[in-house]
């Protein structure tokens, strides 16, 4: 039984991280014509109002969007993450959040391909009806690790894939692992995004630790949080492990963090970091 609803965090400062990171590498596959392929493994509604009442319960995006709504002097990659938001509240006032979905379609080109999955029957009737009559977004009521299987590897050569599960379930962190090296092993050349929350480090770190022995190379770490991690009963912060990451993101992202951190972190907590956890 699925429980999990991610409005109430919609646009948090998980979100934030998440969803710039994503930004970032699709705009990464813009700069080739060549037409790419997307996956979404745990797509969620596509679109959040933060007025909802399930939103407003503990207005998490107070401590993510919110703060960087206003902001005037962000760097470009940030304005290109909010540029996605932007398109869905033309009145200029902050009240819906793209997910994951929506912030891909917004960068993708007449060539380009998307594939969702959902298994959570709301979330997945919501997502239908987010991208009714899209023929360039294609959705599956199906379990990730199976849509995993199912889709890879693509027809076109280039895409990415991110994978962000909800962590409901206590053997997550083991069939994500499994899940991804096996969609690996189908598609060595795509990029692969992982999302990883930081409650306890301890857990985080096991994950890491194992990932490392995968045999998986070429995989960058980027850590985002805003509280110390003594406080295991919130979200501190979150991760993201990305395969075969493009050319400067590194970079990007060495810069871009510390400025987020700055915006959002609460009373000086948190930290941020990028390492590679295997190179080339
Ligand atoms: C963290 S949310 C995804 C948020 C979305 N990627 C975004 O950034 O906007 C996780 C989603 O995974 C869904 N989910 C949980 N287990 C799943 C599974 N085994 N297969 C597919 N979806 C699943 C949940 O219903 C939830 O909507």
């Amino acid at each position: 039984m699925l429980s999990y609803r991610h409005g109430f965090h919609a646009g948090n400062h998980a979100d934030v991280f998440k969803h710039l990171v994503l930004t970032l590498l699709v705009r990464s596959l813009l700069r080739k014509e060549k037409p790419f392929f997307y996956l979404d493994t745990h797509a969620a509604a596509g679109r959040y109002d933060l007025g909802s009442a399930i939103a407003r319960k503990n207005r998490e995006y107070k401590t993510g969007i919110g703060p960087l709504w206003e902001v005037k002097d962000a760097p470009e990659a940030i304005l290109n993450y909010l540029g996605a938001a932007r398109a869905l509240n033309s009145d200029g006032k902050l009240r819906f959040y793209p997910g994951s979905p929506r912030i891909v379609r917004h960068y993708l080109r007449p060539g380009d391909r998307m594939a969702l999955s959902e298994l959570h029957p709301n979330e997945v009737k919501v997502l239908g009806e987010e991208f009714a009559g899209d023929k360039q977004v294609k959705i599956h009521h199906l379990d990730a690790y199976q849509a995993l299987k199912a889709l890879l590897p693509p027809s076109e050569r280039r895409g990415l894939v991110l994978i962000d599960p909800a962590f409901e379930l206590k053997d997550e962190w083991r069939r994500l692992l499994d899940a991804v090296k096996e969609a690996y092993r189908r598609w060595a050349t795509g990029i692969f995004a992982v999302w990883y929350p930081i409650q306890d480090r301890a857990t985080a770190d096991d994950f890491l630790r194992r990932f490392k022995k995968s045999g998986i190379r070429k995989v960058l770490v980027a850590e985002f949080s805003i509280l110390d991690p003594d406080e295991t009963l919130r979200l501190n912060g979150s991760g993201m492990v990305i395969i075969n990451p493009p050319w400067k993101l590194e970079e990007e992202l060495r810069s871009l963090l510390p400025w987020l951190w700055e915006k959002l972190a609460v009373d000086g907590q948190g930290t941020w970091r990028v390492e590679w956890l295997v190179e080339e």
